[in-house]
C-alpha cells in the first residue's frame, strides 16, 4: 500500500489537468482496500480507474483511491463460455489483448478504449455496437460505509447508456473490486456498427476483428499518450419519436438511428453543424477528426475545457433547440 500527500494528478488523468490531491492512496489487495476505507472514514473519497473518463476542475481536497491489483483469472468455463474475473486495477485493453490471443471472444469490439476493468463496469464503456453490459456476468464490490462485500448481478447493476446504478443511486457507496465477464469459446463476429465489416475482410478471426477497431479507432480518436483528453466529451442524444420528427422537419439531413428507447442523434453532428469542428477555447479544442472529443491542446485549464463544453451546449440548444450532456464527470 501506498499513501502520498499533496500529489499531482498530472499523471492520472488522461485530461492532463495539473491539480492536486490532499490524499493519493493506492492498494494492493481488497483486505488493504478496507483499511484504506476505515482510515480515512469521514474524508471525501474518489476512487479513480485509468482516469480517463473525468475531468478534474480543481485541487482534489480528499483521497483519491486506486487499485494496483491487476490480475486476471479463470473461474469457470462450459462448452460455449469461460467466465473470466478480472481485478478492477487491470487495464482493460491488456485483457483484451490477452482474450483476443486466446481465441476468446465477446470484448473485441471494445478493443483500445482506455481505462480499467472496474471502471469500465460503473461507466458501461461501449464501442462499435457492444457495450461492457453484453459481457458483464457479475461485480463485486465493497461497500464503503461498512466495507462489506457485496456481488452484483449484471441486472442489479442496471446497466444503460454510459450508466449504471453505481453512477446513480450508488453513487459513492460501492468500489468495484472484480468483474466477471461471461466470454465465448465460439466466435461470432458483430461487424454491424458503422464500416467495421468492410475493415475487416472475410471471415475474419477475434484479433482480426481488434485489429480493425484499433485501426478505425487510431484514425477517429486522439491518443491519450500524445493529446490530453477524455474520449468522447458527450454523449449522443436520444430523443422520443415526437421531438424527433418535429426536428428533421427542419433538418432533414440529420443523420439518425433507431434505437431501443428512442432514436439516436449523433451529437458529433450537431456540434459539426453548429462550427466547432477544429475551434479552440483557450488551451482546448474541439477535435478536428471527431468533434464529439475535446483536446487539451498542451497548456488548457479546467475552466477552458468547461468553456468550450458549455459554449457547444449552448450553441446547439440555440440552432436545435436540444440539449446534449458530457459523459465525462466533473470533478
Ligand atoms: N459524425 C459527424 N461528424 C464527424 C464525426 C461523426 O457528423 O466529424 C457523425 C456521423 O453521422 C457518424 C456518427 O457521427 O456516422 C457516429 O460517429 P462515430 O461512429 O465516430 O461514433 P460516435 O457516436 O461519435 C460513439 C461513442 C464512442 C465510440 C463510437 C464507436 C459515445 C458518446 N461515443 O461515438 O465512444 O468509440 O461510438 O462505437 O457514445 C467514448 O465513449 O469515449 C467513445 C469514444
Amino acid at each position: 500500500m501506498t499513501i502520498k500527500q499533496n500529489l499531482s494528478l498530472l499523471p492520472y488523468n488522461t485530461f492532463r489537468m495539473d491539480v492536486k490531491a490532499k490524499i493519493f492512496a493506492e492498494y494492493g489487495s481488497v483486505k488493504e482496500l478496507k483499511q484504506l476505507l476505515q482510515q480515512f472514514r469521514g474524508e471525501r473519497i474518489l476512487h479513480i480507474g485509468a482516469g480517463s473518463n473525468l475531468l478534474f476542475t480543481k485541487d482534489f481536497d480528499g483521497v483519491i483511491l486506486h487499485s494496483a491489483m491487476r490480475c486476471a483469472r479463470c473461474l469457470n468455463e462450459d462448452a460455449d463460455h469461460v467466465w473470466i474475473e478480472a481485478d478492477n486495477g487491470l487495464v482493460l485493453d491488456e485483457l483484451i489483448e490477452q482474450l483476443c490471443d486466446m481465441g476468446i471472444s465477446g470484448m473485441e469490439n471494445l478493443s483500445y478504449i482506455p481505462g480499467e476493468s472496474g471502471a469500465s463496469a460503473v461507466q458501461n464503456v461501449g464501442a462499435y455496437g457492444v457495450e461492457a453490459r453484453d459481457v458483464i456476468d457479475t461485480v463485486r464490490a465493497v461497500d464503503c460505509s461498512d466495507g462489506t462485500e457485496r456481488v452484483f448481478t449484471n441486472q442489479e447493476c442496471r446497466f444503460g447508456y454510459r450508466d449504471s446504478i453505481f453512477k446513480n443511486e450508488l453513487r459513492g457507496r460501492y468500489i468495484i473490486t472484480h468483474v466477471v465477464y461471461k466470454l465465448n469459446k465460439h466466435f461470432e463476429p458483430k461487424l454491424d456498427y458503422g464500416n467495421l465489416r468492410s475493415e475487416v475482410g472475410e471471415h475474419p478471426s477475434v484479433m482480426d476483428v481488434r485489429n480493425a477497431v484499433i485501426r478505425i479507432r487510431k484514425q477517429k480518436l486522439p491518443e491519450v499518450s500524445e493529446l490530453g483528453s477524455a474520449g468522447s466529451f458527450f454523449k449522443n442524444l436520444l430523443l422520443n419519436r415526437d421531438v424527433y420528427e418535429k426536428l428533421s422537419g427542419n433538418f432533414p439531413d440529420m443523420p439518425h438511428y433507431e434505437q431501443e428507447g428512442g432514436i439516436k442523434i449523433p451529437s458529433a453532428w450537431l456540434i459539426e453543424q453548429c462550427g466547432w469542428k477544429g475551434k479552440t477555447m483557450g488551451g482546448a479544442q474541439c477535435y478536428p477528426n471527431q468533434p464529439l472529443v475535446l483536446v487539451n491542446t498542451g497548456n488548457a485549464t479546467p475552466q477552458d475545457i468547461m468553456n468550450l463544453a458549455k459554449a457547444i451546449c449552448q450553441s446547439i440548444k440555440e440552432k436545435f433547440g436540444v440539449e446534449i450532456s458530457p459523459e465525462v464527470n466533473y470533478i
